[in-house]
């Protein structure tokens, strides 16, 4: 009944699914949705895990109503402070008189900065890394994961049945609609590209903070991962942590090319056509384009984490590099984008300076990646004496791949 789902035997699913919010933290597009995941755990105590955006707390409220059955709420854990989560606690204690919060000793400091107030009325409980909490049966044991991916953060596991409560790690964008775990979705298809989404726009900066919470879990025995985002992992979880692992290595997903192009009057579209045609010629057909202009960043961003290659190819604006391709790019830095390899076709109909900007940016802010010297220059529209640059400019993109592919095959020996 209601939209309850059980995880476990003693652990419930009564988060709800958000189909109204358009822009996620009001910058990202979800046109996919979000569930906002609430776990409650029925043990000699009741434990809620987080709670959910303040706009569901009606339907939240109920389905933790009707799982209670009549029983008392014991504990609030609040392992991640942003309001996605913590929107509702004051209405949890509200309702439940006695529950005591459980959470880390920032996570309380960024109640009061919330201006939440209704919690001082509460027994709290501070907890810290190596930490335990006992509900019965069930045990808790606190791991802290700041910047995964605010400095508050703890994830905790149920040392009883390997069940990791992961805070916003291994979350994800899309609605759950129903469905709870991720067996159930065809993740591959229907999951992956809003989770890689999700992970490089909200979480990709800190990939150093996320190494170090991986290797906290490599020695927990972890059988099911419940995340704040999206579907619980029971089956599978080498698949999911690999992902996260590539991901905050900054390692490509994939060998292949995204070519970002920013064109005024079509002209520069062309030239990044041409060179999609001029790859696939010589049989690099993982070739994406996109126009950065009618784009959004956070796609932008998540193709750069998927594939090898990118391209950058602009037309000169106001003797610089086109506002929209100088947006992505300073989203490149600020998501700590590296390792990769860069491509530059430039345009410009006089002073054309777009490619220096662009390749001296790259050098000067983004680590580890390598600006490929065979730059196109268009002047104005592509020509016939464009046509030798762009050979090379393919050739070298397929060379580098090539190199990539042999030190690969030399670090794995
Ligand atoms: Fe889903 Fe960092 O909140």
């Amino acid at each position: 009944m209601y939209t309850v789902r059980n995880v476990t035997e003693d652990l419930y699913w009564v988060g709800v699914n958000d189909h109204k919010t358009s822009l996620f933290e009001n910058i990202f597009p979800i046109p996919e949705g979000v569930s906002y995941n609430s776990y409650l755990l029925l043990d000699e105590k009741t434990a809620l895990f987080d709670t959910v955006d303040w706009q569901f707390a009606q339907e939240f409220v109920k389905n933790i109503e009707y799982t209670l059955d009549g029983r008392d709420l014991d504990y609030l854990v609040i392992h991640h402070m942003e309001p996605d989560h913590a929107g509702t606690i004051e209405e949890i204690c509200y309702r439940y008189p006695n529950v005591k919060i459980v959470s880390s000793e920032q996570g309380f400091e960024i109640m009061n900065q919330l201006g939440y107030t209704k919690q001082d009325e509460h027994e709290q409980i501070i907890v810290k890394e190596g930490d335990t909490l006992s509900f019965g049966k069930h045990t808790n044991a606190f791991v802290e994961a700041p910047m995964v991916h605010w400095p508050e953060v703890l994830i905790s596991l149920d040392l009883t049945d390997g069940v990791l409560f992961s805070a916003d790690a291994f979350g994800t964008f899309g609605a759950l609609d129903g469905k709870l775990f991720a067996d159930e979705l065809d993740f591959d298809r229907d999951y992956l590209d809003y989770m890689r989404k999700y992970y490089s726009n909200i979480v990709g900066k800190y990939g150093p903070f996320v190494q170090d919470v991986l290797k906290k879990a490599a020695d927990l025995p972890i059988k099911y991962i419940c995340s704040l985002h999206g579907p619980v992992w029971r089956e599978d979880l080498g698949y999911i942590i690999g992902k996260y692992d590539t991901w905050s290595r900054y390692e490509p997903e994939e060998e292949g090319v995204m070519i970002a192009y920013a064109s005024m009057y079509g002209h520069t579209e062309y030239t990044a056509q041409a060179l999609a045609s001029e790859l696939c010629r010589r049989g690099m057909t993982k070739v994406i384009l996109h126009d950065v202009s009618t784009t959004d960043v956070a796609d932008l961003i998540s193709d750069t984490f998927k594939y090898s290659h990118l391209v950058l190819a602009s037309v000169t604006y106001n003797l610089g590099i086109y506002p929209k391709m100088k947006d992505f790019i300073h989203d490149l830095e600020a998501l700590n984008v590296q390792n990769r390899t860069v491509g530059i076709i430039e345009n410009g109909t006089w002073a054309c300076t777009v490619g220096d900007k662009m390749e001296d940016y790259v050098n000067e802010n983004l680590k580890l990646v390598d600006v490929l010297g065979d730059r196109v220059t268009v002047n104005t529209s592509l020509s016939v004496a464009n046509k030798n640059d762009m050979e090379s400019l393919a050739e070298a993109i397929l060379e580098s791949m090539a190199k990539n592919r042999e030190l690969k095959a030399k670090l794995s020996k």
